[in-house]
């Protein structure tokens, strides 16, 4: 099934129109596809099969419980960047067992709640962590897992801001101390070595980058071999991208395979953490033209959401295709698509023909992941209510924000 389909010219999210969501549901709201969300992580998981591994869903990309409890149920596992991350995680029934910890900032508190939720492992990106880990394991009493974050030094050939394989980044350690770190960590009574760790950077459209960095990874793991380190799994990151226009990511059976090719002979079991790949396309942005503003060089079409609801084009000037969701009679015209923020850099799309009146609404695609995610409540703006689509069935698995939500926690100072 095709997640999102134009029939006569009106948008179906599966078997529902987008204008009975909008009108029942109003805007702006997120909407996800079961069937896709089910058919990402099926998908890629299907080319792993017969290797040792674990798909770890970067709750990051889209940490809607609803979500991350449909994939618990396909078997995923799940990379978490934070203490809040593993609570969700808890709350949707993932299994703690599962989930690998990523990020360069753990706070004595994350590294508590993640050894007594017993995780799968500890993805270390400094020295200074991996003794703070040992700290902390040992007044539990526990033998913490871990993983160095490596970094590569591979070009992930991807915007920069989500670059994060190169020597420059705040990310992993340095390739040339990994041996040492390595050795400090084996030596550590309170750590135990599972892993090498590796993650390039997020929206790669070409393969060999990964392969470039598992090469290294794959040296890496036979010179700790000489030195009596084994290493039981190899967690290759995530970064596989998404065609948000006309972008050509290797699919996911040519990466799968690829990778695997790179292990063969290796008993070692191979751990993924893809986000975007597996939510991106899987959900869109609804919103509503508020207003059509000519101007005397562009014409605005000014919508119901906003850089608040969705940061990407703001923040990385990224591109999402936009479209009416219902047929229309008007003449088309070229617009900016913007929201009412206050702020020029408050636009969702250049320059894009439609065919739309006020009132009209519009599907911004490619909005499943770090979309609602990455929501703020900047201008006191409620964040957007979020619904799933199964077959014919809309369940709301977000209510929309309330504006007295807002400022529940504030309080004036006493008179
Ligand atoms: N693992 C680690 C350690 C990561 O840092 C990330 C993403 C992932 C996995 C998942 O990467 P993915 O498969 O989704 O590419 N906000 C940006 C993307 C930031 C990605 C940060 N790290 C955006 O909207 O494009």
């Amino acid at each position: 099934m095709t997640a999102f389909s134009f029939q006569d010219g009106n948008l179906y999210a599966e078997h529902v129109a987008l204008r009975d969501i909008a009108q029942r549901h109003d805007t702006p709201t997120y909407v996800y596809s079961r069937a896709a969300l089910t058919q990402a992580f099926t998908q890629f998981s299907a080319g792993l099969q017969g290797h040792d591994h674990l798909v770890c869903f970067a709750v990051k990309a889209n940490p809607s419980l609803a979500i991350l409890n449909l994939f618990a149920r396909l078997g995923a596992g799940f990379d978490i960047v934070s203490g809040g991350e593993l609570a969700r995680v808890i709350a949707a029934g993932g299994d703690p067992a599962k989930v690998v910890f990523s990020g360069v900032g753990k706070s004595h508190r994350e590294i508590e709640a993640a050894l007594e939720a017993g995780i799968f492992c500890f993805n270390v990106e400094s020295i200074n962590e991996l003794e703070r880990i040992q700290q902390v394991a040992a007044r539990l009493g526990k033998q913490a897992p871990v993983s160095l974050r490596v970094n590569p030094n591979v070009d992930a050939k991807t915007h920069p801001y989500i670059s994060t394989g190169l020597k420059n980044n705040k990310f992993g350690v340095a390739f040339e101390d990994a041996l040492a770190l390595y050795q400090r960590a084996a030596a550590l009574p309170n750590i135990e070595v599972h892993g090498v760790d590796c993650h390039i950077g997020s929206q790669i459209t070409e393969l060999s980058p990964f392969l470039d960095a598992l090469d290294r990874v794959l040296g890496l793991v036979d010179a700790l071999a000489t030195h009596g380190i084994s290493i039981q799994h190899i967690d290759v990151g995530g970064g596989v991208g998404i065609t948000y226009s006309d972008e050509t990511p290797p699919d996911f059976a040519v990466y799968t395979q690829a990778i695997l090719q790179k292990l063969a002979g290796r008993a070692v079991k191979v751990l993924f953490e893809p986000g975007r790949a597996l939510v991106g396309n899987a959900g869109l942005l609804l919103t509503k033209v508020e207003y059509l503003k000519p101007g005397e060089t562009k014409n605005f079409a000014i919508v119901d959401a906003a850089m608040n609801d969705l940061m990407r084009p703001a923040l990385y000037d990224a591109y999402h295709r936009i479209t009416a969701i219902a047929p229309s009679n008007e003449a088309p015209q070229v617009y900016e698509v913007v929201g009412p923020v206050c702020e020029s850099g408050d636009f969702l799309g250049h320059d894009r023909t439609l065919t739309i009146a006020e009132g009209d609404y519009l599907a911004i695609h490619s909005a499943g992941a770090y979309g609602m995610s990455m929501a703020s409540n900047y201008n006191t703006r409620p964040r957007a209510a979020e619904v799933l689509v199964d077959g014919e069935q809309v369940h709301v698995i977000r209510a929309r924000e309330t504006t007295a939500d807002l400022f529940k926690l504030e309080r004036v100072l006493p008179a």
